[in-house]
């Protein structure tokens, strides 16, 4: 099979293609391994040489530039792990609003071009960004051991559970540049695939987390928590009373990949084409619990707090899979307490992480 990943040098698309690799070597089909990448997120350069390592033939390439995915030979399967995934970009003064959106929405029509042109199934990586701000800050809430939880006692809206988020949750706007760049591109590309006849898998992720991932707060909180722990810098819990109580789940990179192994194995042809992929509530933590996890891992440290909440602060959102799981027999073989370990171990092991890849 031959794959392009978009985005091959960011976090997720190395994580992506190594786990590929692998996973085709074990099992005696061959793989032809592309990958595009841009190299604007501070950190991807990093990853140069490791995805030729793994045989991966990297192209230096702006996907907002249609010409650039020209140069690129016929794939079976195009993997888009591309974006800015900040859910402040364009609102923080750092990016502009016109360059979010070229390089989220814009660089996906070029993307979806290609496909409809070479006949290439698509499988965009989406994110539980995706839903309302609004619908999820109004989400009843209890506090539960240094963090939060559903208040099943409470009527709840269309979409939640104690299991979580799924995927007919309310959409609605405000749901941030990153949100609704995300949410376009969803529909661009199930709409093409099936205008063009190509298959196309949308997988919505929440936290994504794992060594490796660039350490900035707004695009991977796990890991710029962990190795700010660990290298005894700053942290403040910000927004709710300053309690580090806000609670998320968290996955590994290699059991989505698994699932898109699946998908683009599958010919299935159903209109059913977006799916909620998360480490549900088993993997779920509050930052105060993962402030105690690192107290035992590398010692007690104080967290300072600031109250004052900031846009698009939410207090609780963990993805509920259940449709994944039925339809693919999917869950996630990785616990928290892995994926913790596993960043922990990177972040000893690299003292300068933080700095090296969110320069
Ligand atoms: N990390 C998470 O927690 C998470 C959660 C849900 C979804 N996602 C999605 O996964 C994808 C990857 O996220 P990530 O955490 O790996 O981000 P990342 O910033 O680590 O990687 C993104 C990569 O895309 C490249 N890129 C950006 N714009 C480009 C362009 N115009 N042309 C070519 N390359 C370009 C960057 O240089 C970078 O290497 C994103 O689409 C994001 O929405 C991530």
């Amino acid at each position: 099979m031959k794959i392009l990943i978009t985005g091959a040098c960011g976090f997720v698309g190395m994580r992506v293609a190594k786990y590929l690799a692998n996973a085709f070597a074990g099992s005696g089909r061959s793989l032809e391994l592309l990958g595009i990448d841009n190299f604007s997120r501070p950190g991807s350069e990093l990853n140069r040489n490791e995805f030729s390592k793994i045989g991966g033939r990297l192209f230096h390439g702006d996907l907002r530039m249609a010409s650039d995915l020209d140069a690129i030979p016929r794939v079976d399967w195009m993997i888009d792990a591309a974006a800015n995934p900040s859910v402040l970009a364009g609102v923080d003064g750092r990016t502009s609003s016109r360059q979010i959106i070229q390089h989220n929405l814009e660089s996906t029509i070029n993307m979806l071009e290609y496909c409809k042109t070479h006949s290439a199934g698509f499988a965009l990586i989406s994110t539980s960004r995706v839903y309302s701000i609004q619908a999820l800050s109004q989400i009843p809430i209890v506090e539960h051991k240094n963090g939060y939880a559903v208040n099943v006692f409470e009527s709840l809206p269309q979409g939640l559970s104690a299991k979580g988020i799924a995927e007919d949750f309310s959409t609605s706007a405000p749901i941030s540049l990153y949100g609704s760049s995300k949410l376009a591109a969803e529909a661009l590309a199930v709409e093409y695939g099936a205008a063009f006849d190509f298959p196309v898998w949308v997988n919505r992720c929440g936290i994504l987390a794992g060594a490796g991932q660039f350490g900035r707060p707004d695009q991977g909180i796990l890991s710029y928590w962990i190795n700010s722990y660990c290298q005894q810098k700053p942290l403040r819990y910000i927004g709710f009373n300053g309690l580090g109580y806000q609670t998320r789940d968290c996955l590994h990179p290699d059991d989505l990949s698994a699932l898109m192994i699946q998908q683009m194995s599958s010919n299935d042809d159903s209109h059913d084409r977006v799916f909620n992929l998360g480490g549900g509530v088993d993997s779920t933590f509050s930052l105060a619990q993962l402030s105690d996890w690192c107290a035992d891992r590398f010692g007690h440290r104080k967290i300072d707090s600031e109250p004052e909440q900031r846009r698009f602060d939410i207090p609780w959102l963990v993805m509920d899979s259940s449709k994944a799981r039925q339809r693919w027999g999917w869950s996630p073989k990785i616990s928290r307490q892995q994926i913790f370990e596993e960043i922990a171990s990177h972040a000893s092991a690299n003292s300068e992480w933080l700095e090296v890849s969110a320069a």
